[in-house]
């Protein structure tokens, strides 16, 4: 395939290979020279329109530990603040011979829009599209999942049993709890797409107010109460309120959805001894995630931003088709 715009893009199989190359990367970030040649000569734009901190940063190190020169565009400071159209910035950069294009934009479609025109020749890969689709945060924390629930047949505690014991290549089974902000929420999307595709059982709670319409056709089940849903999770995802695109009308006060939708102390205590505690980042503590639990040892937010940049350099390098075989035993011809 030659772009990801789409959890919906990839098959069991496509997902699998993502992952279990991800695991082959992760192998690198033990070895004192973490850098592969795979790309060397080919090069990858970061495009972002949108602010970012962990996406921008991660497909920067993953760009540049498989050796491909990085170009980074932020909209902000650029000729975009003068009225420059996402075609003509497009082109500018496929003129700098980009071989990858990883965009994120507030306009959902945005990066279907230019894997779909003659503008950009390389790869497109969506990284957050307004309200639509994170493909490759899905495939981070299907990945961060893996490592910490796969591989239990009876569906028991298996912490950091990862792929390597043969047992658990997918999430087959195991129940996921997403919460909070679906409607505003590219990562709930993706990962709703994703999980099912990987077997998982997933479950949205939110306030009818924060679900999107049509949600009742998403491939998942939806509960409006967090309480009855926590000792049947192997994991909760708690998703960030997205405060700068909510319309106030349609909102609870903070307080009360906090009382109804945070995940604090009490709560993460209801939850099964194996279960983990994700959340895409940034974090509104004191919101949908108290300080106590996102400080906690059950809390995944960091492992996944470090999971971000094993599953980033295997989406890029399977796009790109590196010259030289992924595996990190391919010592001798590190940079
Ligand atoms: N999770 C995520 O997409 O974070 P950033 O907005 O910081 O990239």
């Amino acid at each position: 395939k030659r772009h990801l715009i789409s959890a919906a893009d990839l098959t069991r199989d496509d997902a699998l290979l993502v992952l279990d190359t991800a695991e082959e990367m992760a192998r690198l970030a033990d070895r004192p020279i973490k850098k592969l040649p795979t790309l060397r000569g080919r090069t990858v734009v970061n495009l972002f329109f949108e602010d970012s901190t962990r996406t921008r940063i991660s497909f920067e190190a993953a760009a540049k530990r498989l050796s491909a020169d990085v170009i980074n565009f932020s909209a902000k400071g650029s000729s975009v603040s003068k009225g420059e159209s996402l075609k003509d910035t497009a082109l500018t950069l496929e003129a700098m011979g980009a071989d990858a294009v990883v965009v994120r934009h507030h306009a959902s479609g945005a990066p279907h829009r230019l894997a779909t025109s003659d503008w950009i020749g390389g790869s497109v890969v969506n990284a957050g599209d307004g309200t639509h689709e994170h493909p490759t945060q899905a495939l981070l924390d299907a990945f961060t999942m893996r490592r910490h629930l796969a591989g239990a047949p009876d569906g028991g505690p298996t912490h950091h049993r990862g792929p390597g014991d043969g047992t658990g290549r997918d999430l087959a089974g195991r129940r996921i709890t997403i919460v909070g902000d679906v409607l505003h929420s590219r990562v709930a999307r993706s990962n709703v797409l994703l999980l099912g595709t990987l077997g998982a059982e997933v479950t949205l709670v939110a306030p009818p107010t924060l679900l999107p319409i049509g949600v009742e056709r998403w491939p998942c089940e939806v509960s409006y109460d967090l309480d009855s849903v926590l000792a049947k999770s192997d994991a909760v995802m708690m998703l960030r309120v997205q405060n700068e695109r909510m319309n106030a009308a349609f909102f609870p006060t903070e307080r009360e959805y906090a009382r109804r939708y945070g995940l604090d102390g009490i709560r993460m205590a209801a939850l099964p001894e194996h279960a983990i505690v994700m959340h895409p980042g940034p974090m509104n503590r004191g919101m949908e995630i108290t300080a106590e639990v996102a400080d906690s040892g059950r809390c995944t937010a960091v492992e996944q931003v470090a999971n971000g940049v094993s599953v980033r350099m295997a989406v890029l390098y399977l796009l790109l088709g590196g010259n030289e075989p992924a595996s990190p035993a391919n010592t001798n011809h590190r940079t």
